[in-house]
């Protein structure tokens, strides 16, 4: 079965990884792994290459930066290239990128099945450019794969026919059970001089929360609040940094003797300052879903998540831009009255595995 496997930006990494694995471990696969080229910079793409131990790409379309409809039609037309000059049985996708939708959409047209990794995840919000590229990927899809059972529930609101999902479990839960205890070794704690349990997380990247010049300031009226009562360490997105020059939010932020910024940080160094801290703060749909399995209190600085089960069940709390909501978070984080999560059903690190078992069942 030869397929042609896609992934473009920092979050399609550690999804594809274990799907990589596995095709590699077994004959009656040959996948082609395509790199669109969305994210190009060593420590958003190469490093995950390294240390996930992905191989390199088979063909890197290099699209780089641009808007979006730019970036999505120059991905679709050098992505119809591949599909024409290499034959194919399914193209798989992974997550709610731009370069998702891009190749399922060149697939669709070309007449290749579709295969989607963690299909059916909704914010609802369609102001969110990953709820469009989500909602579109599904409609494009043969083959739905979930990771969690309201995402088939959402699908099905959507008339897209049952026979068609599949509840396999969490492909990013399978690389972080498999990377956990090689992150122990990671660095990151002493270069930044922290103490397990002493510093909180923050991860921003949310058109919504960094491209609104409102927004953004907002965010860091509040990060000013929390940095007085613990450590917080922010590794900024590329994007985010360039809106802090911009808004004039610099030497704001320069003054925040507790806020340490810095750079996007590698996959095991990240796992590493995740698992230490005492919470997180992010608007990352991943990072909800790596909190929850590592047991670690984590602030969704959003409106709404795509990704439920990590408040029903985990131990995610949905906090939008309150400040009250915020500081009345971190105050019971900080007394360590926290709720106890749990760990979804099949966020296992066999999601992989169940997803290659059924496209052969399938293709049988
Ligand atoms: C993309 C995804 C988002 C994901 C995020 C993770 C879409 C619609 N969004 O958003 O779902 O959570 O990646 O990071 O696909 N840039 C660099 N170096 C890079 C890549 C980007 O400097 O290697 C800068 C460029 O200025 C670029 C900007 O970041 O214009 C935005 O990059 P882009 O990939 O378009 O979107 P993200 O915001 O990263």
């Amino acid at each position: 079965m030869k397929i042609i496997l896609v992934a473009g930006a920092r979050p399609n990494f550690m999804k594809i990884a274990p799907i990589m694995e596995e095709m590699r471990k077994d004959n009656e696969f040959k996948p082609l792994l395509v790199h669109t080229g969305q994210h190009y910079d060593e420590n958003m793409s190469k490093i995950f290459f390294d240390e996930l131990e992905i191989p390199k790409p088979d063909i890197n379309l290099e699209v780089g930066s641009g808007t979006h409809a730019w970036q999505t039609a120059e991905i679709m037309k050098r992505f119809e290239q591949v599909l024409i000059d290499e034959k194919t049985d399914l193209v798989m996708v992974v997550g709610d990128t731009n370069s998702t939708l891009a190749c399922s959409l060149t697939a669709a047209k070309t007449h290749k099945k579709v295969a989607h990794v963690e299909a059916g995840l909704r914010s609802n919000n369609w102001d969110m450019p990953e709820e469009i590229n989500r909602v579109l990927t599904d409609r494009l899809s043969d083959y739905l794969f979930t990771t969690c059972e309201d995402a088939k529930e959402n699908l099905l609101k959507e008339g897209i026919d049952e026979k068609k999902t599949y509840f396999v479990g969490n492909v990013m839960i399978d690389t972080l059970l498999k990377n956990k205890q090689k992150a122990e070794k990671s660095r990151i704690l002493n270069d930044l001089e922290l103490e397990k349990q002493n510093y909180a997380v923050l991860t921003l990247h949310r058109p919504n929360n960094v491209d609104n010049e409102e927004n953004c300031k907002k965010i860091f009226e509040i990060i000013e609040k929390i940095q007085n009562l613990i450590e917080i360490i922010y590794p900024v997105h590329p994007r985010t940094r360039k809106n802090i020059e911009e808004f004039g939010l610099t030497e704001k932020i320069n003054g925040m003797k507790n806020l340490k910024m810095i750079e996007p940080a590698g996959y095991l160094d990240f796992l590493r300052l995740m698992s230490s801290s005492k919470f997180v703060m992010t608007d990352s749909g991943g990072i909800q879903e790596e909190t929850t399995v590592l047991g670690i209190p984590c602030l969704t600085l959003r409106e709404e998540t795509e990704r439920p089960v990590t408040v029903t069940e985990g131990w995610n709390v949905v906090v939008g831009l309150s400040e009250k909501k915020i500081l009345d978070n971190v105050g019971i984080i900080l007394k360590d009255y926290w709720k106890k999560g749990k760990i979804p059903e099949k966020w296992d690190g066999k999601a992989a595995e169940r997803i290659l078992k059924i496209l052969q069942k399938v293709k049988k």
